[in-house]
This record gives structure tokens, C-alpha cells and sequence, in this order.
């Protein structure tokens, strides 16, 4: 697969590039829809959308017009100053997802520390914690970024190691286990603030919860005075069928993390939603960005927002990823251990076969045009832009199969 070509600019990573990534040989330089093309000219199915970040398809031509006119208007004021983009996009956060306010960020790492901090200020002036006390309970499993904050909160050894001291106030307990969590508050819930949660948790490999778990433990939170924080950076934004991953249950989380696909892959744009009565505990000069809710980001934001709706790529998903599912659990190979997800967050576990393991799956799939990459060594995601036709999926899981067969 790698060509001279490729070859060129993998060795220009290799030697000028910090190692912490391992890609698939593949270098991209062109993408629309649900394809991108190498740097050969090669068309693949991209069913990574960078992580859930592309929903809605790669340079969507509504977003990127968006782009274009306010990067030619204003793209940065800082928040020194109003401006005339950031408080419309305010307003259209709460019609859209119907909380009081939005405090507009940019990575989702960065989302997810201002949910951490936002939590124990709650915490602490409006459940009257003791200073200093305040714990946020987490999931094993959990990815929440890459902060030192949100490694202290991980389980997984490779994100965590060699990054200590670690923060203290953090609690895990065990994801889908409800029970866990109901003897974790018995116990502690006077110091407990807030129970961070992934409604499917994305990177430990499409995990998803039995039925009902997010509702129990919502339940929990509201019975001992905790708050509900979804963590909907990967899971939210029509990439499970709905438009957030907790409507399958019906739980509107206290504070609400997005990230990715909020802006269609086109920038970093996160946010972090909640109601006044924990919004307003951060005062003016307490939490801020430099870029977070810049006129750019307000306007790309609420494109790539309403393309979600026009396009109705939630249904699309739901309907979707029931086919995807539906084929890949027919095929018939010892590689297929199991198929698991919702909507189009999918992942296949591969059970290793005569000396072949994920990783030679997906360049087996790439080199026969779908890109995909393992996670933990034995599970493959498949989450391609929501944008993609029933047809073009057909032809995707044509390839998959074929894949398999050939290995
Ligand atoms: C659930 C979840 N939270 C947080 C993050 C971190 O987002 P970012 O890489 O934009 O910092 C990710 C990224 O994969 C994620 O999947």
C-alpha cells in the first residue's frame, strides 16, 4: 500500500513528527462525503470520520461556504470584547438543545476539564461541599482526553503512565454497573459532586451499556444530589441514532459535553451545556479561551448543526446502522467474534485466526478502498460520515466482507 509517494510524506512524520500516534500507511489529501482520497488518487470509505468528528461528511459544502464568508468577515476577537456572532450562536445552543446556556470551548479535552471544574463549583458553592473535598466519579474504561485532569481519570494503562502525580478528587468505578455506583454514594455522596459518564463509551472499543444504566444512574445522581455529566463529545450529534446518545434513554444530563462533529470536522469547536443554577457559578475571570465561542467557530458551529437536521442524519444512522449490523452479524467467519454498537457507532471484536488480527483486517480494507483502524488491538470501529447512502453502506459492507474472505 505504501507508495513512493506516500512514502515521502510517512518518512516526513516519522523524522520531523512526535511518535504518538501509529497510523494505517495511508496519506489523504482529498475528501467529500463519505470518501477521501490518497495522495495517488486512491477513493476510500472513510469509516472513522476522524473519530466521529465528520458526521456530516467531509468538506460539506454548506459548512465550508460558512466558513469561507466569516473567515473573509471576523474570525477572532477574544472575549474582551462582544461579538456579533457568538451570542446568536448562545441562543441557537439553548433552542437546539434546551439548556439555559452554553460556555463555548474548543478541543473536547478542554470541554471536558471546563465540565470537571464547573462540576466542583457546583460542588462546592450549591451542595456546600467542604473545601477541597469535592470527588467526580468516573467509568473504568473511560476517555475523556488527554489533560493531565482527565488521564488521572483513566484506567488505561498507555494514557495514563508516567504522567503522575495524578489529580486527586477522582473516584472510578466500574462502567455498566449500576450497582457499583449505588454503594459508591451510600457510602460517600455528601462529597461526591458529579459521576462523569460516556453514554457508549467510543475509544475502549464501542462499549455499550445494557439498557436502562444511564436512566438508573441518573437516578442515582438526582436522589443524592449529584450531577449527571454525559460526556457526548463522541456519542452525541446524530452519530447513534438520535440526536444525543442519552435520548435512547430519555435522560437529559445536568451538564452536557460536546465536541467533534459539532463542527463537522471543519475546527476544533466543543461546548459544555448546563442550566443557570450551575452555569452561573463561574464568575467573570474564573474559567476562559482565547479562542472558545470565536465568531469562526459560532458560525461553522451552527451550520454544521442545522446540516444535522436538514439532513435528518440521526434517522439516518438509526436506519443505518441497524443494516450495517444486520449484515456483518450474518457473515460467517472465525474472525468475527462480535458486532456490537448503535446507530452508526459500530464495532466489530475480531478473534485472532491463523496469525491474522485486526490490524491485517484494515489494510486489508484499505488496500481494497474503506479505511478503518483497530482499537486495543482486537476491535475494529466502523462509523462512517452519517451523510452516506444505503447504497453506498452496501457497497462498504461489500468490501468489509470480501476483506474477510480474502484474509
Ligand atoms: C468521549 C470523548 N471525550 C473526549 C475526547 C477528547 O476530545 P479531543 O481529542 O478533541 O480533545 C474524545 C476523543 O476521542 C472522546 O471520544
Amino acid at each position: 500500500m505504501m507508495t513512493p509517494k506516500s512514502k515521502q510524506y510517512i518518512e516526513l512524520e516519522e523524522e520531523y513528527g512526535a511518535h504518538n500516534y501509529h497510523p494505517l500507511p495511508v496519506v489523504l489529501s482529498r475528501g467529500l462525503g463519505c470518501y477521501v482520497w490518497d495522495v495517488d488518487g486512491k477513493r476510500y470509505f472513510d469509516f472513522l470520520s476522524a473519530y466521529s468528528a465528520v458526521n456530516q461528511g467531509h468538506c460539506h459544502p454548506k459548512i465550508v461556504a460558512a466558513l469561507q464568508t466569516q473567515a473573509q468577515t471576523l474570525c477572532l476577537t477574544s472575549r474582551a470584547f462582544y461579538n456579533d456572532a457568538l451570542g446568536p450562536y448562545e441562543a441557537f445552543m439553548h433552542d437546539y438543545f434546551g439548556y439555559d446556556k452554553i460556555l463555548p470551548m474548543n478541543s473536547g479535552a478542554e470541554a471536558v476539564e471546563t465540565a470537571l471544574k464547573l462540576t466542583r463549583k457546583w460542588g462546592y458553592l450549591k451542595k456546600g461541599i467542604p473545601e477541597n473535598e469535592a470527588i467526580i466519579v468516573a467509568c473504568s474504561g473511560n476517555f475523556h482526553g488527554r489533560t493531565i485532569s482527565i488521564v488521572s481519570l483513566s484506567t488505561d494503562t498507555d494514557a495514563r503512565a508516567d504522567y503522575g502525580p495524578y489529580t486527586p478528587g477522582i473516584a472510578v468505578i466500574p462502567y455498566n454497573d449500576v450497582d457499583a455506583l449505588a454503594s459508591f454514594f451510600e457510602e460517600k455522596a455528601a462529597s461526591v459532586a458529579g459521576f462523569l459518564v460516556e453514554p457508549i463509551q467510543g475509544e475502549a472499543g464501542v462499549n455499550v451499556p445494557d439498557e436502562g444504566y444511564l436512566k438508573a444512574c441518573y437516578q442515582l445522581c438526582k436522589a443524592y444530589n449529584v450531577l449527571f455529566v454525559a460526556d457526548e463529545i463522541q456519542t452525541g450529534i446524530g452519530r447513534t441514532g438520535r440526536l444525543l446518545c442519552c435520548d435512547h434513554e430519555e435522560v437529559r444530563p445536568d451538564i452536557l459535553i460536546l465536541g467533534k462533529a459539532l463542527s463537522g470536522g471543519v475546527l476544533p469547536v466543543s461546548a459544555v451545556l448546563a442550566d443557570n443554577e450551575i452555569m452561573m457559578t463561574i464568575k467573570p475571570g474564573q474559567h476562559g479561551s482565547t479562542f472558545g465561542g470565536f465568531p469562526l467557530a459560532c458560525k461553522v458551529a451552527m451550520t454544521a448543526l442545522e446540516v444535522v437536521k436538514e439532513e435528518k442524519l440521526a434517522e439516518k444512522a438509526e436506519k443505518l446502522g441497524k443494516i450495517f449490523r444486520h449484515e456483518m452479524s450474518a457473515i460467517k467467519s472465525p474472525l468475527i467474534r462480535q458486532v456490537r454498537g448503535k446507530g452508526l457507532l459500530n464495532a466489530v471484536v475480531i478473534a485472532p485466526h491463523e496469525g491474522k488480527e485486526a490490524w491485517d483486517l484494515c489494510l486489508k480494507m484499505a488496500e481494497k478502498g474503506l479505511l478503518a483502524k483497530p482499537t486495543h488491538g482486537d476491535i475494529i470501529r466502523f462509523a462512517p460520515p452519517l451523510v452516506i447512502t444505503e447504497q453506498e453502506l452496501m457497497k462498504a459492507i461489500g468490501i468489509i466482507k470480501e476483506s474477510i474472505e480474502s484474509l
